[in-house]
């Protein structure tokens, strides 16, 4: 079998987890890579062995050996860069958010109807967690009864100082939202594949903690520690923190509170789903694990388990137990999924994927602004009101 030859633009924090999870597929070849920034990307094909590198955007998109492209660049080139790869028909698999407003993920899924045979995935890697795709099964097969509340956290503390600066902390190029667009809609998008149900309502409280930041003068890489000395004050407009009260279409409640200055949490996600028989608990920095909670039984500590996983996610659990799966697999697992799809010959919207499609990702940006729209009118905002 010949192998889908793919290409990555934006070589940076991300685009790294995307050259190693490519070489991790034995069906995949990463045949280019691109960056504006040149020696950035010539740095990583000469580490991670990549035949083709190149500085312009347009040339690898015309690259008539690529078939597919990741789109890694900063949010607000996600419409332009998915744009000129989905009217060039190669199949796309774009970073998350999905772009700056819910107006850019509309005139992309617009785009992707006049392109059929095109592929086109985001990557909201948590959710190909073997344990998070084994809990979506075990909850729709009832095995924790009527879900009655859904809730959590997803806490950082990268921004926590005034000198802590990205380009993620600017509209220009984060868009509306920052920390709910983020990684609130990371939550967003576990609660709602365990759940298999819709967020429909939303009420917030999103708080400025830090409304004056200090810009350095050269850029900053994402999760670094900003040394430079030389800065100016620049005023705050998108949030650090969240706190959100939320309706889903299945009847259920939930609340989750987003932050990305919590002193000590690094990427602290946790989410509990609680039925009428029981309620399952998982938390991503001890992500081979699951807590199942009991009424009138003794508690149950669930270690992911290839051989009882539930469902098909069997597919997703590839160690024995006892040898943990973290982060690395689930988004090797996300690649899995939506190559296996292109090789499988699958089309998109008549056959289903476990890998969130641009659909998933502009009803996500839906749910970012209708809480960065709560926060501001203080009220309960229906999504797409
Ligand atoms: N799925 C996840 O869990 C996850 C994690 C981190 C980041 N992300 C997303 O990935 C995207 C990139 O984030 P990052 O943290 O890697 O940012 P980054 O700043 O570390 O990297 C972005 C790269 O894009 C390059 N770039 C900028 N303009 C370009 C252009 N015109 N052409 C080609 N390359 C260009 C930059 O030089 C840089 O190397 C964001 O949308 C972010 O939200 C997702």
């Amino acid at each position: 079998m010949s192998k889908i030859k793919v290409g990555i633009i934006g070589t940076g924090y991300i685009g790294d987890s995307h050259i190693e999870a490519i070489g991790r597929i034995g069906r995949l070849e990463l045949a280019a890579i691109a960056d504006v920034n040149y020696e950035l990307a010539k740095k990583k094909a000469d580490a991670f062995g990549v035949e083709k590198v190149y500085k312009n955007i347009d040339e690898l998109i015309n690259d008539e050996d690529i078939q597919s492209i990741h789109d890694c660049t900063p949010t607000n080139l996600h419409l332009e860069v998915n744009e000129k790869i989905i009217k060039a028909g190669k199949h796309v698999f774009s970073e998350k958010p999905l772009g700056k407003t819910s107006a850019e993920s509309a005139k992309m899924i617009e785009l992707l109807k006049n392109h059929p045979g095109v592929v086109a995935g985001v990557n909201f890697c948590y959710r190909m967690n073997g344990l998070i795709q084994d809990a979506k099964h075990r909850v729709r097969s009832g095995e924790i009864g009527k879900l009655y509340l859904i809730h959590g956290l997803y806490l950082q503390d990268w921004l926590l100082y005034e000198t802590d600066y990205n380009w993620r902390i600017e509209p220009e190029y984060t868009g509306v939202s920052r920390c709910v667009g983020d990684i609130g809609s990371h939550w967003m998008d576990l609660a709602q594949v365990i759940s298999g149900s819709k967020i429909t309502e939303v009420c917030a409280n999103t708080v400025i903690a830090l409304p004056i930041r200090k810009k350095p003068a050269g850029q900053v890489e994402t999760f670094s520690v900003n040394k430079n000395q030389d800065y100016r004050e620049v005023k705050v407009a998108t949030e650090d923190y969240a706190g959100v009260l939320l309706k889903f279409d299945n009847g259920a409640s939930g609340v989750f509170q987003c932050s990305e200055i919590s002193a000590g949490r690094k990427c602290f996600i946790d989410i509990e789903v609680d039925g009428s028989k029981a309620s399952f608990q998982w938390n991503q920095q001890t992500s081979d694990q699951m807590w199942k909670g009991n009424r009138d039984s003794n508690n149950e500590q669930v270690m992911r388990n290839p051989n009882l996983a539930a469902g098909d996610s069997r597919k997703y659990s590839h160690l024995a137990a006892g040898h943990p799966e973290g982060w690395n697999d689930a988004f090797k697992n996300n690649l899995d999924a939506f190559y296996g799809y292109i090789l499988d010959g699958k089309k998109m919207g008549k056959d289903p994927c476990d890998f969130a499609t641009f659909e998933d990702a502009h009803y996500l940006m839906l749910l970012t602004e209708a809480i960065i729209k709560s926060g501001k009118e203080r009220r309960w905002v229906r999504v797409n009101e």
